[in-house]
């Protein structure tokens, strides 16, 4: 039986199972503590009433010979990419049209999805640390990718040199898991070394949602030349709760060409169509309702909410004096472990001393071996548990 043995170069568990794990194993043997997660960015907010409503009528329906819909475009409903289409339009001046976004079920998929269209040869370029999926999916292909490293010394920000030259650069923005985010000016940079060298930047906007401050970009496309070498990848899951229901989608210009003139958007298309029979009209039809004046309030509260947890959190580490980046433009806190301990150390640590699971820094990388990352994407009430938490530590120290 000849198997895919790149699989046996991955890690026995993917990050956030392993951490589940753990927390399993933990709670097995000490039920008397309860458990807050800070761990994996699942969203606790339901979702905004419109998208429910919308979701009840596509199944009313649905149920209705008249109104029944079988297989739908196997690249989205044209009035979903018209919505998103018009989003970026209002949201940061990016004239897109409707057919260079394609609707998926969640960005986790197309990024993994997107290797397809590419050379097996393809060299590869990403940030350590990075979001799990990015690497994993490239060594189950057996490629050896090339890292540029976050850290203290270039403020998470890594820029690019002639040492990360590769076919596919990944970049996250804002970043999962630092938090931070390239301005305008960087993220120039990156594309203008894109296009130097002919390379494809798979830029992951899923945190775009969180960035408030407005001189920060919210779309690659935002930067001259990103049409012509950038693919942005986005979901719906932490700006509107679509975790559970899965929802998002890519956008692959049509001026994205290779020197010989294939056309990426072309092959896009012709993987989805083969291997992909589209989102339901249903989840459609919710996502499209994200986009009413109704959706876009509701989703501006659930963005505020996790953001006033975020900011509790940081500054509980402010008052404990643990040095972080991130959580102002995203709902990602990078913490450095308090003495440099060991990121898995500083997991059983925290786990043990307060009930609060946090991610170890070195599940997304070895530049992430004395970091964990919190998220506040919990409810308020156990945010705020596990901050008080957190300050008790310092009482917990005296003694
Ligand atoms: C994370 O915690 O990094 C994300 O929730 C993972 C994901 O979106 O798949």
């Amino acid at each position: 039986m000849r198997i895919n043995r790149n699989y046996l170069q991955l890690p026995e568990n993917y990050l956030f199972s392993e951490v589940a794990k753990r927390t399993r194993e933990f709670q097995a043997h000490h039920p008397e503590m309860p458990i807050i997660k800070l761990s994996i960015g699942d969203v606790s907010r339901p979702l905004p009433a419109v998208v429910v409503q919308a979701m009840k009528q596509a199944c009313s329906e649905m149920g209705a010979s008249k109104t029944f819909r079988g297989y739908g475009p196997e690249i989205g409903y044209p009035w979903l990419r018209t919505a998103i289409a018009d989003f970026y339009q209002k949201q940061c001046g990016v004239k897109l049209e409707a057919d260079e976004i394609i609707i998926s079920d969640g960005a986790k998929s197309d990024l993994s999805n997107l290797l397809d269209i590419f050379d097996p040869q393809a060299t590869v370029a990403m940030c350590d640390p990075v979001y799990p999926v990015y690497l994993d999916t490239n060594l189950m292909l057996g490629r050896r990718p090339k890292f540029f490293r976050a850290t203290n010394a270039n403020n998470f920000l890594p820029m690019p040199n002639e040492s990360v030259v590769a076919d596919i650069i990944y970049l996250c923005n804002p970043s999962n898991p630092t938090g931070v985010c390239y301005n305008r000016a960087q993220l120039q940079q990156w594309v203008d070394f894109a296009r130097e060298h002919g390379s494809v930047i798979l830029y992951d906007a899923a945190y775009a949602c969180f960035v408030r401050e407005p001189e920060l970009p919210r779309s690659i496309y935002e930067i001259d030349g990103a049409r012509e070498c950038a693919i942005e990848i986005c979901s719906f899951s932490k700006m509107a709760g679509f975790t559970g229901v899965r929802c998002g989608y890519t956008v692959v210009p049509k001026s994205l060409v290779t020197a010989d003139g294939v056309s990426l958007h072309q092959l896009w298309q012709r993987r989805q169509s083969t291997k992909f029979n589209g989102v339901s009209y249903i989840v459609q039809r919710g996502a499209a309702a994200i986009f009413t004046e109704q959706g876009l309030t509701a989703v501006a509260k659930h963005l505020a909410y996790y953001q006033r947890n975020v900011q509790m959190i940081c500054q509980t580490l402010d008052k404990l004096h643990w040095s972080y980046v991130g959580g102002k433009n995203s709902p990602y806190v990078w913490v450095r472990c308090p003495g440099m301990r060991g990121a898995w150390e500083f997991f059983d640590f925290l786990l043990r001393e307060t009930g609060i699971v946090c991610t170890p820094g070195i599940g997304f990388g070895t530049a992430g071996e004395n970091y964990i990352r919190l998220t506040g994407f919990n409810s308020y009430a156990n945010t705020r548990a596990a901050c008080r938490r957190l300050l008790d530590l310092r009482q917990k120290k005296k003694r």
